[in-house]
Protein backbone atom coordinates (compact mmCIF):
# COMPACT_ATOMS: atom_id res chain seq x y z
CA UNK A 1 0.00 0.00 0.00
CA UNK A 2 1.57 3.22 -1.50
CA UNK A 3 1.23 6.08 1.05
CA UNK A 4 -1.25 9.06 0.39
CA UNK A 5 -0.38 11.30 -2.49
CA UNK A 6 -1.49 14.63 -3.46
CA UNK A 7 -2.48 14.51 -7.27
CA UNK A 8 -3.00 17.34 -9.47
CA UNK A 9 -5.39 16.39 -12.63
CA UNK A 10 -4.81 18.51 -16.04
CA UNK A 11 -8.10 18.47 -18.30
CA UNK A 12 -6.21 19.27 -21.23
CA UNK A 13 -9.54 19.18 -23.66
CA UNK A 14 -11.03 22.39 -24.65
CA UNK A 15 -14.27 20.62 -24.91
CA UNK A 16 -15.87 21.08 -21.43
CA UNK A 17 -18.85 18.49 -21.87
CA UNK A 18 -18.94 15.70 -19.33
CA UNK A 19 -19.81 13.38 -22.67
CA UNK A 20 -16.10 14.01 -23.83
CA UNK A 21 -14.02 10.29 -22.64
CA UNK A 22 -11.11 12.59 -21.60
CA UNK A 23 -13.20 13.65 -18.72
CA UNK A 24 -14.60 10.37 -17.90
CA UNK A 25 -11.41 9.16 -17.92
CA UNK A 26 -10.34 11.94 -15.35
CA UNK A 27 -13.28 11.11 -13.39
CA UNK A 28 -11.98 7.46 -13.08
CA UNK A 29 -8.94 8.22 -12.15
CA UNK A 30 -10.10 10.63 -9.69
CA UNK A 31 -12.42 7.51 -7.99
CA UNK A 32 -9.42 5.38 -7.57
CA UNK A 33 -6.87 8.12 -6.52
CA UNK A 34 -9.79 9.34 -3.89
CA UNK A 35 -10.19 5.37 -3.00
CA UNK A 36 -6.76 4.71 -2.43
CA UNK A 37 -7.02 7.69 0.14
CA UNK A 38 -4.79 10.26 -1.60
CA UNK A 39 -6.01 13.97 -1.96
CA UNK A 40 -7.33 15.24 -5.41
CA UNK A 41 -7.40 18.70 -7.15
CA UNK A 42 -8.29 18.72 -10.69
CA UNK A 43 -7.56 21.83 -13.28
CA UNK A 44 -10.04 21.88 -16.19
CA UNK A 45 -8.28 23.84 -18.98
CA UNK A 46 -11.26 24.72 -21.25
CA UNK A 47 -12.59 26.35 -17.70
CA UNK A 48 -9.62 28.53 -17.33
CA UNK A 49 -9.80 32.24 -19.03
CA UNK A 50 -6.35 33.30 -19.80
CA UNK A 51 -4.78 34.95 -22.87
CA UNK A 52 -2.10 33.82 -25.47
CA UNK A 53 1.96 34.30 -24.75
CA UNK A 54 2.90 36.40 -27.44
CA UNK A 55 6.61 37.29 -26.60
CA UNK A 56 9.48 36.44 -24.77
CA UNK A 57 9.42 39.54 -22.84
CA UNK A 58 5.66 38.73 -21.83
CA UNK A 59 7.39 35.07 -20.56
CA UNK A 60 9.95 36.37 -18.88
CA UNK A 61 9.11 39.49 -17.53
CA UNK A 62 5.19 40.12 -17.89
CA UNK A 63 2.81 38.69 -14.53
CA UNK A 64 1.05 35.59 -14.64
CA UNK A 65 -2.60 35.71 -15.90
CA UNK A 66 -4.79 36.63 -12.91
CA UNK A 67 -6.56 32.84 -13.96
CA UNK A 68 -3.71 31.08 -13.71
CA UNK A 69 -2.28 31.84 -10.69
CA UNK A 70 -4.37 29.29 -8.78
CA UNK A 71 -2.86 26.98 -11.18
CA UNK A 72 0.29 27.23 -10.63
CA UNK A 73 -0.18 27.05 -6.99
CA UNK A 74 -1.70 23.52 -7.26
CA UNK A 75 1.49 22.96 -9.58
CA UNK A 76 3.40 23.42 -6.27
CA UNK A 77 1.13 21.34 -3.95
CA UNK A 78 0.90 18.31 -6.08
CA UNK A 79 3.69 15.93 -5.90
CA UNK A 80 2.01 13.98 -8.41
CA UNK A 81 0.46 15.25 -11.68
CA UNK A 82 -1.75 13.63 -14.48
CA UNK A 83 -2.28 15.28 -17.75
CA UNK A 84 -5.34 14.01 -20.20
CA UNK A 85 -5.76 15.86 -23.41
CA UNK A 86 -7.05 13.74 -27.10
CA UNK A 87 -4.84 13.99 -30.11
CA UNK A 88 -5.57 16.84 -32.13
CA UNK A 89 -3.76 17.17 -35.88
CA UNK A 90 -0.66 15.17 -33.78
CA UNK A 91 -0.09 16.98 -30.75
CA UNK A 92 -1.99 18.42 -27.73
CA UNK A 93 -4.67 20.78 -28.53
CA UNK A 94 -3.38 24.70 -28.78
CA UNK A 95 -5.22 25.51 -25.71
CA UNK A 96 -3.56 22.74 -23.47
CA UNK A 97 -0.15 24.18 -25.39
CA UNK A 98 -1.10 28.14 -24.72
CA UNK A 99 -1.71 26.78 -20.69
CA UNK A 100 1.42 25.02 -20.44
CA UNK A 101 3.35 28.01 -22.24
CA UNK A 102 1.48 30.69 -19.55
CA UNK A 103 2.12 28.89 -16.42
CA UNK A 104 5.61 27.29 -17.09
CA UNK A 105 7.65 30.84 -16.51
CA UNK A 106 11.19 31.21 -16.04
CA UNK A 107 11.66 31.67 -11.81
CA UNK A 108 8.62 29.15 -11.03
CA UNK A 109 9.10 26.08 -14.11
CA UNK A 110 12.39 27.16 -15.23
CA UNK A 111 15.19 28.82 -13.86
CA UNK A 112 15.64 32.42 -13.81
CA UNK A 113 17.58 33.96 -16.96
CA UNK A 114 21.07 33.03 -17.36
CA UNK A 115 20.52 30.28 -14.95
CA UNK A 116 22.35 26.84 -15.68
CA UNK A 117 20.02 23.99 -17.44
CA UNK A 118 21.51 21.49 -15.24
CA UNK A 119 20.74 23.54 -12.45
CA UNK A 120 18.33 22.05 -9.46
CA UNK A 121 14.78 21.77 -11.53
CA UNK A 122 12.11 23.93 -10.05
CA UNK A 123 9.26 21.72 -10.09
CA UNK A 124 11.47 18.47 -9.62
CA UNK A 125 10.56 15.36 -6.77
CA UNK A 126 7.25 15.02 -8.68
CA UNK A 127 6.41 12.60 -11.22
CA UNK A 128 4.01 12.81 -13.34
CA UNK A 129 1.34 11.06 -16.18
CA UNK A 130 0.25 11.32 -19.98
CA UNK A 131 -2.79 10.17 -20.77
CA UNK A 132 -3.72 10.60 -24.22
CA UNK A 133 -6.99 9.42 -26.80
CA UNK A 134 -7.04 9.16 -30.29
CA UNK A 135 -9.07 8.47 -33.24
CA UNK A 136 -6.08 6.06 -35.10
CA UNK A 137 -5.17 2.85 -33.29
CA UNK A 138 -2.34 3.13 -30.41
CA UNK A 139 0.21 1.00 -31.76
CA UNK A 140 0.25 3.48 -34.88
CA UNK A 141 0.71 6.04 -33.24
CA UNK A 142 3.65 4.77 -31.13
CA UNK A 143 5.46 2.72 -34.01
CA UNK A 144 4.60 4.52 -37.09
CA UNK A 145 4.89 8.29 -35.62
CA UNK A 146 7.11 7.52 -33.18
CA UNK A 147 4.64 9.42 -30.50
CA UNK A 148 6.97 12.37 -31.47
CA UNK A 149 4.58 14.60 -29.73
CA UNK A 150 3.71 13.23 -26.58
CA UNK A 151 7.74 12.08 -26.55
CA UNK A 152 8.38 16.15 -26.82
CA UNK A 153 5.96 17.06 -23.52
CA UNK A 154 7.54 14.40 -21.77
CA UNK A 155 10.81 15.19 -22.40
CA UNK A 156 11.34 18.72 -23.15
CA UNK A 157 8.46 20.19 -21.19
CA UNK A 158 7.80 17.95 -18.08
CA UNK A 159 11.31 16.89 -18.04
CA UNK A 160 12.75 20.17 -18.53
CA UNK A 161 11.15 21.52 -15.33
CA UNK A 162 11.98 18.32 -13.37
CA UNK A 163 8.83 15.79 -12.97
CA UNK A 164 10.30 13.01 -13.08
CA UNK A 165 9.66 9.52 -13.81
CA UNK A 166 6.81 10.45 -16.57
CA UNK A 167 4.88 7.70 -17.74
CA UNK A 168 2.05 7.54 -20.19
CA UNK A 169 -0.95 5.95 -21.31
CA UNK A 170 -2.42 5.95 -24.92
CA UNK A 171 -5.89 5.21 -25.62
CA UNK A 172 -5.90 4.83 -29.57
CA UNK A 173 -9.22 3.63 -31.95
CA UNK A 174 -11.57 5.61 -29.70
CA UNK A 175 -14.48 5.59 -31.94
CA UNK A 176 -14.30 1.78 -32.03
CA UNK A 177 -13.83 0.85 -28.15
CA UNK A 178 -17.16 0.39 -27.50
CA UNK A 179 -19.17 0.19 -24.07
CA UNK A 180 -16.61 -2.85 -23.20
CA UNK A 181 -13.41 -1.21 -24.21
CA UNK A 182 -14.32 2.04 -22.70
CA UNK A 183 -15.33 0.21 -19.27
CA UNK A 184 -11.64 -1.42 -19.57
CA UNK A 185 -10.10 1.46 -20.07
CA UNK A 186 -12.08 3.19 -16.93
CA UNK A 187 -10.61 0.19 -14.56
CA UNK A 188 -7.08 0.46 -15.48
CA UNK A 189 -7.56 4.35 -15.19
CA UNK A 190 -9.45 3.77 -11.65
CA UNK A 191 -6.76 1.05 -10.89
CA UNK A 192 -3.68 3.91 -11.76
CA UNK A 193 -5.36 6.12 -9.69
CA UNK A 194 -5.67 4.21 -6.40
CA UNK A 195 -1.69 3.05 -7.01
CA UNK A 196 -0.87 6.79 -7.24
CA UNK A 197 1.16 6.37 -10.75
C1 LIG B 1 -9.47 18.86 -34.36
C2 LIG B 1 -9.27 17.37 -34.21
C3 LIG B 1 -8.07 16.83 -34.64
C4 LIG B 1 -7.83 15.45 -34.47
N1 LIG B 1 -6.64 14.95 -34.87
C5 LIG B 1 -6.37 13.65 -34.67
C6 LIG B 1 -5.09 13.11 -35.03
O1 LIG B 1 -4.20 13.80 -35.51
N2 LIG B 1 -4.88 11.79 -34.83
C7 LIG B 1 -5.83 10.97 -34.28
O2 LIG B 1 -5.56 9.79 -34.10
N3 LIG B 1 -7.05 11.46 -33.89
C8 LIG B 1 -7.33 12.77 -34.08
N4 LIG B 1 -8.55 13.29 -33.69
C9 LIG B 1 -9.51 12.40 -32.96
C10 LIG B 1 -9.45 12.69 -31.46
O3 LIG B 1 -8.18 12.36 -30.93
C11 LIG B 1 -10.54 11.90 -30.72
O4 LIG B 1 -11.79 12.34 -31.21
C12 LIG B 1 -10.47 12.12 -29.21
O5 LIG B 1 -9.30 11.52 -28.71
C13 LIG B 1 -11.68 11.53 -28.50
O6 LIG B 1 -11.66 11.91 -27.14
P1 LIG B 1 -12.76 12.91 -26.52
O7 LIG B 1 -14.10 12.18 -26.53
O8 LIG B 1 -12.31 13.18 -25.13
O9 LIG B 1 -12.83 14.13 -27.41
C14 LIG B 1 -8.83 14.64 -33.88
C15 LIG B 1 -10.05 15.20 -33.47
C16 LIG B 1 -10.26 16.56 -33.63
C17 LIG B 1 -11.58 17.15 -33.16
Amino acid sequence: MSLPHRILLIEGHPDTAPERLNHALANAYADGALAGGHAVRRLVVGTLDFPLLRSQNAWQNGPVPEGLRGAQGDLVWAQHVVIFFPLWMGDMPALLKAFLEQVARPGFAVGPEGASPFGPKALGGRSARVVVTMGMPAVVYRWFYRAHSVKALERNILGMVGFAPVNETLIGSVESLGDKGTSRWFKTLEKLGRGAA
